[in-house]
């Protein structure tokens, strides 16, 4: 089964990426979202944000922009860095910056557009293609995007079924995830509110999807992709790991693949969701978030080393 980790902005770096590799079950992995038009002044073997580790792969990267020109360039740079798997568009992401240049999910509304995109990302690679969408307004527009998809052959979809106005409100739809199945033959994969291996197991059994993505829970749980594995094919699953290594292995792995500067703000962002695994994470974070980098470590496993984690669903607090 295609478990896959997703994208998410300043948290799934080379470092995370490797933690959730070292746990197993993750067979599909994302940069968090490159912008292409800033790809265009850098030079990628030297960019952080398209870093590898050593088992995050197959590892796809994922851009996000408007303009063809911006993503010819980009992707011709980009095809220098040969452990890239593939290109991903992102046509999801409803962040305020992004929807005001019309990237990310504002292109939905502009099927053409998507299309011209593809085109140009496929003419300057060897290397395939595949999008992560958002529900755009209107079931018409939706069965039309996907008709470009599959002409346009595509390696697979990965639809997270809110629209762009819901921004993280109410509930995904799984509902749509089963239209896409039924109307498109390209490989789908679901994402969104799996908070636990039985419900991932549940949407899988309900939609006939291919692949599912995990995104918070992974935040909160790394190893959620590996519990999962286990319990689509045996029905059981594996004691947690214990805690406290996780966050030694995380500040380690920190350390090693992104760049001192980053180092701080890395490891909050880390520990803002980690923590979430215990009912008192959020008071915890807040008591150790001034401290110095490797302090904040060390207080964090002490906080931690005995109390006992949540049961699933890891669901966020937030
Ligand atoms: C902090 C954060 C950052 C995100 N960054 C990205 C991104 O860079 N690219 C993207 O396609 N989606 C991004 N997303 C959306 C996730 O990939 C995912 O689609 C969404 O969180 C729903 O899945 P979940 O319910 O499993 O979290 C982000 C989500 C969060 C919470």
């Amino acid at each position: 089964m295609l478990l896959a980790l997703a994208p998410m902005v300043d948290l799934t770096h080379a470092a995370f990426r490797e933690l959730v590799a070292s746990y197993g079950g993750c067979n599909l992995f994302f940069t968090e979202m490159v912008n292409v038009r800033y790809l265009k002044q850098t030079p990628p073997q030297r960019d952080p944000y398209l870093k590898c580790a050593i088992s995050d792969r197959p590892l796809w990267v994922q851009l996000v922009g408007k303009e063809l020109e911006d993503f010819k360039i980009a992707v011709k740079k980009l095809n220098a860095l040969e452990y890239i798997e593939g290109y991903n568009l992102n046509l999801g992401c409803v962040k305020g910056k992004i929807q005001r240049f019309g990237w990310g999910a504002s292109l939905l509304q502009y099927p053409e557009q998507v299309k011209a995109i593809i085109g140009a990302i496929k003419e300057n690679t060897e290397k395939p293609v595949s999008v992560k969408m958002r529900i755009p307004r209107g079931e018409e527009l939706f069965f039309y995007l996907l008709e470009i998809f599959e002409e346009a052959e595509i390696e697979f979809i990965v639809i997270h079924p809110r629209t762009p106005d819901q921004g993280f409100k109410g509930k995904a739809d799984w509902s749509w995830i089963k239209k896409a199945k039924a109307h498109c033959r390209l490989p789908i994969i679901g994402n969104g509110d799996l908070f636990s291996p039985q419900e991932a197991d549940r949407r899988l059994k309900e939609t006939g999807c291919d692949g599912l993505m995990f995104g918070r829970a992974a935040l909160i749980r790394p190893w959620i992709l590996r519990d999962t594995h286990r319990y689509l094919r045996e029905g059981s699953m594996p004691p947690p790991p214990p805690p406290a290594q996780a966050v030694l292995k995380m500040a380690e792995l920190i350390k090693i693949y992104l760049p001192q500067q980053w180092w701080e703000k890395r490891m909050d962002n880390f520990l803002r969701w980690f923590l979430q695994n215990f009912s008192v994470g959020l008071y915890i974070f807040k008591k150790i978030q001034k401290l110095s980098f490797e302090e904040k470590v060390k207080q964090a496993v002490e906080e931690i080393k005995e109390l006992p984690l949540r049961q699933y669903p890891a669901s966020p607090f937030f």
